[in-house]
């Protein structure tokens, strides 16, 4: 078994970036700029956009951290999206989500500009990926791919099995593991709540890509000698025992599953971090588009 070792895939990917940076400094250019939109104060959702506001600094990107209250309505967040597209400083910005009751997630992504949805969102950017064009690929499903690419891991012809079929991650990744190219080429099968016997689906698949936020659902009898084990879920299970009050977990029983599989991706240390470097990377890309379009 070899592990996906996120954490250290995602150091070097920002390294690669800040060498970037450094480049533009020396050049006298402006340096990326990302903008993050948190509603309301969601425990997960803090410490995600804290990280990736983080991450920005340590690699020498500017960022901007906008928080409003979990009261803000729906015309108030449009507003801000508006400023935020016509901020000329801004190359790009991302909306935390979930976001709370009384606003339409899906007028709110329709809002953004797609030049500057690093997220990769908006119809037109999704569109674009599922067409291979060229485009901002979502965090999530580009930080597996990229796990996948450095990892040398065959996926042509194989049969990979996604369970989760949100918009954030398990679409797109169906979309993307059955593009043409590496990572890629592969035989995807899309299991969500109503797929019926998905032990036996899941039990064939040479690829398994877990985004379901269910702790210790991919059991070792669920998954085939050898396989390519995924790991997307990030559950806080509360602990009183820990300092934090929780300890967080994935959708696979690690101990287990990685005693059958040939690669697997820890939790935490996998693809959450790969998420953030690759956030990073789109946001070094919609830099380079603001200036190509002046
Ligand atoms: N919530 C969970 N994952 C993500 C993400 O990648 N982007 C945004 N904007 N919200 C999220």
């Amino acid at each position: 078994m070899e592990l996906l070792d996120g954490k250290k895939v995602s150091n070097q990917i920002k390294e690669e970036i800040a060498t970037e940076v450094v480049k533009i400094k020396e050049r006298g250019e402006k340096v990326p700029h990302l903008a993050a939109v948190l509603v309301g104060n969601d425990g997960a959702s803090l410490t995600y956009v804290g990280s990736k506001v983080r991450s920005c600094k340590k690699i020498g990107f500017e960022s901007t951290l906008i928080q409003m209250p979990s009261t803000t309505s729906e015309l108030e967040l449009l507003r801000k999206i508006d400023e935020l597209n016509q901020d000329n400083d801004i190359d790009g910005f991302i909306v935390q989500l979930p976001l709370p009751d009384q606003i339409d997630t899906q007028k709110v992504i329709m809002a953004i500009d797609p030049d500057k949805d690093v997220d990769g969102f908006h119809p037109t950017n999704f569109g674009k990926m599922a067409l291979d064009m060229s485009t901002f690929i979502p965090a999530t499903p580009f930080g597996i791919l990229e796990l996948l690419e450095r990892y040398k891991v065959d996926t042509k012809g194989k049969h990979t099995v996604v369970i989760g079929r949100s918009h954030i991650v398990g679409r797109p990744m169906s979309i993307l593991m059955s593009r043409k190219g590496w990572p890629g080429n592969s035989t995807v099968t899309l299991t969500h709540s109503h797929t019926q016997n998905i032990e036996q689906i899941v039990s064939q698949a040479d690829i398994v890509i877990s985004a379901l936020g269910v702790p210790n659902f991919l059991k070792a009898e669920m998954v085939k000698e050898g396989a390519v084990v995924i790991d997307v879920g990030i559950t806080r299970v509360p602990d009183d025992s820990r300092e934090r009050g929780y300890y967080i977990t994935g959708d696979v029983d690690f101990e287990n599953v990685s005693k059958k599989a040939s690669f697997i991706t820890p939790v935490p240390g996998g693809v959450g971090p790969m998420t953030i470097a690759m956030l990073l990377k789109n946001t070094l890309l919609a830099r380079e588009r603001h200036r190509s379009r002046g």
